[in-house]
């Protein structure tokens, strides 16, 4: 079961998406973010796969402007239900929702950016050849493909870690995450959302998520194989990859 099909049977991003703006990693953010900012100022036709709750997808809409046109493609409805009413409040942004996925979704313009921020360990090999073919094929020359560096490199066990969270009301949110090794491609994340009032846990849900390991040279073989090139102005802890 893909993790579309596992969020409309409550696992996974189900269990997820109430917390998914609270429990953001501040720094990741930020560097995301600056990596848009670097490498997209002038964007005028982007595809955003996979963004979720559209953290990312407001922050190319308030850098580019209406005159960009943005396509933001995500298939599972509840990540989708944060992703609109999210953009609805935003008059000023020039994006279509399309509820496809990522191998499926059709667009008729040349692309000058694909963003894939925090979702290509969902893609095993073959799917991942698919999807740098159909993504590096949609850009125009010239235009970028970009996703973060992933963690970690290899199919090792990530001690548990507690990533801070933000303040709503009385209760404070934060998240317990740990990964253990499945296979020589595969780690399971185990994330485990807490509410705090004040010293007290009032609540814990856990999800999980098989996710594909993807070094930077596995990562750079299979980019070089579909066509594309790096950047030369990739910030740190990014990939970013032209069409040339
Ligand atoms: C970890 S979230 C990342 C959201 C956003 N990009 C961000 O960085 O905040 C991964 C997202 O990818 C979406 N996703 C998973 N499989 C997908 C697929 N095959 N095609 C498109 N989106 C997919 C999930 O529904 C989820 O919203």
């Amino acid at each position: 079961m893909n993790e579309t099909a596992r969020a409309e049977h409550g696992l996974g991003y189900a269990v997820n998406a109430p917390y998914y703006d609270l429990i953001f990693p501040a720094p990741v953010r930020a560097t995301l973010e600056g990596a848009l900012q670097t490498l997209l100022p002038n964007a005028r036709a982007v595809a955003e796969i996979g963004p979720g709750t559209g953290i990312f997808t407001e922050a190319l809409a308030r850098l580019l402007g209406p005159k960009a046109e943005i396509f933001a493609i995500e298939p599972a409805r509840i990540m989708r239900a944060a992703l609109m009413t999210r953009l609805a409040r935003l008059p000023e942004a020039n994006v279509t929702v399309l509820p496809d996925d990522a191998l499926t979704a059709e667009l008729d313009v040349e692309l000058d950016a694909v963003v894939l921020f925090n979702l290509i360990m969902h893609f095993g090999p073959d799917d991942r050849a698919r999807l740098w073919r159909k993504w590096a094929g949609a850009l125009r020359p010239g235009g970028t493909l970009i996703m973060e560096t992933q963690f970690p490199q290899k199919a090792t066990a990530v001690p548990e870690a507690i990533v801070p969270g933000g303040v709503l009301g009385r209760h404070r949110y934060d998240t317990v995450a740990r990964a253990d090794v499945i296979d020589q491609d595969r780690i399971r994340w185990l994330m485990t959302y807490r509410t705090w009032a004040g010293n007290d846990l009032v609540r814990t849900e856990t999800a999980d998520f098989d996710c594909y390991v993807i070094s930077d040279e596995l990562l750079a073989q299979e980019l070089s194989a579909a066509g594309l090139v790096p950047h030369p102005a990739a910030p740190a802890d990014i990939q970013a990859w032209q069409r040339p």
